[in-house]
């Protein structure tokens, strides 16, 4: 069943709540599969699916039919403590909302991740991260006191700290100004180069998808076109 040349398949998912009016179908028929190292665009207006298509591609979140196959591996009948062990260390995300720990520097913020896989290096590494992201001056800041450029810079260097074989980004450059949005863009595709991460990015913003290798649209919950 699993298919090795592809990071990800995604093979008829539907995605269906139940919601006080009844059930909800959220995604229908979805099937799309992603290569290692490639650069994939999804596009679709607000409410369109987008992040729930995010979210089940990345295991985050229960699939209600259909099978996905993430880095070789079902996802579809594990537990969510299985799939967050098939996401350890190879799976990295970037938010809209940046979603930092509060209260804590930008070096704390980027040793999370390192702490939690029990890397014994976690300050270098991060510190390393840091550097690639321009922010190495910052690093004992505490990241509320930090722009929203900053920020999310931060959580890039997190995200990539542990070296993911797969970099999720929702909208990351939805909080920011048209300026300071094309750096973070330019700095997400500059350490997928560098690294060869395979990257799957949600974004609603023209220009920033004409940076992928491919694009998908959603629209009401399915995928147009062919992908
Ligand atoms: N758990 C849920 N329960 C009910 N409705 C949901 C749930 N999650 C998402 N939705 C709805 O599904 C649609 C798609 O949501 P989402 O994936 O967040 O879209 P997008 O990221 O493209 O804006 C929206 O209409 C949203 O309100
Ligand atoms: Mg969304």
């Amino acid at each position: 069943m699993t298919d090795n040349n592809f990071c990800i398949s995604v093979q008829d998912v539907t995605k269906t709540v139940d919601t006080p009016d009844g059930e909800l179908d959220i995604l229908q028929n979805i099937s799309l599969k992603v290569r290692y190292q490639e650069a994939l665009v999804i596009k679709g207006a607000s409410g369109s699916g987008k992040t729930t298509l995010l979210g089940l591609m990345a295991g985050l979140d229960n699939i209600s039919s259909g099978e996905i196959i993430l880095l070789g591996q079902s996802i579809a009948d594990k537990t969510e403590e299985q799939r967050s062990g098939i996401r350890a260390g190879k799976v990295g995300f970037v938010f809209q909302s940046f979603q930092l720990v509060q209260g804590a520097t930008a070096l704390q913020n980027v040793m999370l991740p390192l702490e939690l896989g029990g890397d014994k290096n976690a300050a270098e590494i991060a510190l390393t991260s840091l550097q690639q992201v321009g922010l190495e001056t910052k690093k004992d800041i505490l990241v509320d006191l930090l722009s929203g450029g900053e920020q999310q810079r931060v959580s890039i260097a997190r995200a990539y700290a542990v070296r993911p074989q797969i970099l999720f980004a929702d909208e990351p450059t939805g909080n920011l100004d048209a300026k300071t949005g094309q750096q973070i863009a330019d700095l997400m595709f500059r350490l997928r180069d560098q690294s060869g991460t395979t990257l799957i990015l949600v974004t609603h913003e023209a220009e920033l998808a004409k940076r992928g290798d491919r694009q998908v649209l959603l629209e009401s919950g399915r995928l147009q076109g062919k992908s």
